[in-house]
């Protein structure tokens, strides 16, 4: 339900965001081509046909991020990539991609269906290591974690792979994080490189884990919040990134145990260095 309502929030922004470039393109170019009425009746057309085109455009871009057709939820699930550099060494982000669900119905009494992920959509931002060794390889292994810590470590730049349990994966040249919850070796079967954060489909050849995902917790939440903030400090206000993470910490304190705790010491040092740095 929730995920519906955002989902329409988004689609509402969209088209206010359409709507408004709209107008403010209609009132520069009419003030800027048009001396009578009759030429500034016949660009206003003009202009219109461009919206539908616009509007067309971006809602056939809804249907293909959610995958199936429909305008529907592009639903965003936040776990670790780990892939591989020219060197043969391991890179491992955090990353959000979109999912596409798939759902098998299973002969057993007790559990009716079976969700699994069937596909992804990466959208890397083309400066990042993930995004290069994506486009490279076309190859790479999805993780998820409820270990915070791991997060804040990525984010931080404190893994090199060798603190970590690593496997070799089946059905690609990549390396598994064993004790993740999840894993998902994927092959990337088409890219888009046209904008500043690409946009790479990714289907899943082969899935495993250990299905110790132990459960949603306020802390580990807030963990996830402030390491994305944390790699977003040169857009950041420095009051609002002060009050936020006042906000976590105080969650963190109430909610959190050992590894949140110290997943959130390791994000503020590196947040406070990145800020000594800019002063
Ligand atoms: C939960 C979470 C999700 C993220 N999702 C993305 C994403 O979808 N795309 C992206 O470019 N960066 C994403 N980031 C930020 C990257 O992890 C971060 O920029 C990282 O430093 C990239 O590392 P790399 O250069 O080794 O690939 C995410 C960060 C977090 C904490």
């Amino acid at each position: 339900m929730e995920q519906t309502c955002t989902c329409r929030r988004r689609q509402l922004g969209n088209a206010i965001n359409s709507l408004a470039t709209w107008i403010s393109s209609c009132v520069t170019i009419l003030n800027i081509t048009c001396q009578n009425r009759f030429s500034q009746l016949i660009v206003l057309c003009l202009l219109t046909i461009c919206l539908e085109i616009d509007y067309d455009r971006s809602s056939q871009e809804i249907k293909r991020l959610s995958f199936t057709g429909e305008i529907s939820l592009p639903f965003i699930l936040e776990g670790i990539v780990t892939t591989l550099n020219r060197d043969g060494s391991i890179n491992i982000a955090p990353m959000g991609p979109i999912v596409e669900l798939g759902h098998d119905e299973l002969r057993n009494e007790e559990l009716e269906h079976k969700t699994e992920i069937r596909r992804f959509l990466f959208r890397p931002f083309q400066d990042s290591q993930t995004c290069r060794n994506l486009l490279a390889t076309k190859q790479g292994v999805f993780h998820l974690s409820d270990d915070v810590l791991l997060f804040a470590r990525a984010i931080t730049k404190q893994l090199t792979g060798e603190e970590l349990p690593l496997t070799p994966a089946k059905t690609i040249e990549g390396k598994i994080i064993s004790n993740a919850c999840q894993w998902h070796e994927f092959r990337i079967v088409s890219c888009n490189t046209d904008s500043i954060r690409a946009e790479l489909e990714a289907e899943v050849l082969h899935q495993g884990g250990r299905g110790c995902f132990l459960g949603f917790n306020r802390a580990k939440n807030a963990i996830i919040e402030t390491a994305i903030l944390a790699t977003r400090l040169h857009l950041l206000e420095k009051d609002f990134l002060q009050q936020e993470l006042e906000r976590f910490r105080t969650i963190i304190e109430k909610t959190g145990g050992d590894r949140e705790c110290e997943a959130f010491g390791l994000l503020t040092n590196f947040i406070s260095a990145y800020r000594e740095d800019e002063s």
